[in-house]
């Protein structure tokens, strides 16, 4: 049976193109609500065209010690360029980039997952200490 646990991929976005980038703080005061930055291609730029995108980026949040993960963001990129002229021909396109703002009672992990419409599923993790 194949299972989304061995086709999501991870690297280091540093050296590949897909992984999906975390920007947020390492520690937040409980009160207080803090900015997520997502991305890919931070470092190596990943095509942004009809064939070749990031189709979307997904943000959820795993309290420490807690089974289940919550998801806190989906942001979908629709524009790749394509017009009723073809393929590459509007002139518009969605960067795969993003920024949410959360609040949480509990450190834990924030989990990105981005996908490419021909490379698949590519995943990244940042802690977070809650204090
Ligand atoms: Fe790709």
């Amino acid at each position: 049976m194949a299972s989304l646990k061995e086709l999501l991929q991870s690297a280091d976005y540093k050296s590949e193109k897909h992984v999906p980038v975390i920007e947020a703080p390492d520690k937040v005061k409980k009160q207080d609500t803090f900015k997520v930055n997502l991305s890919v291609g931070k470092e190596i730029a990943h095509p942004n065209t009809t064939e070749h995108h990031i189709a979307w980026l997904e943000l959820y949040f795993l309290p420490k010690g807690e089974k289940f993960p919550y998801q806190v963001a989906r942001f979908d990129f629709a524009a790749h360029g394509a017009s009723a002229q073809g393929p590459n021909t509007s002139s518009i396109y969605t960067q795969p980039a993003a920024v949410c703002s959360l609040k949480s009672e509990k450190s834990g992990s924030l989990i990105a997952s981005s996908y490419c419409n021909i490379h698949g599923l590519w995943e990244s993790s940042k802690e977070i200490t809650v204090e």
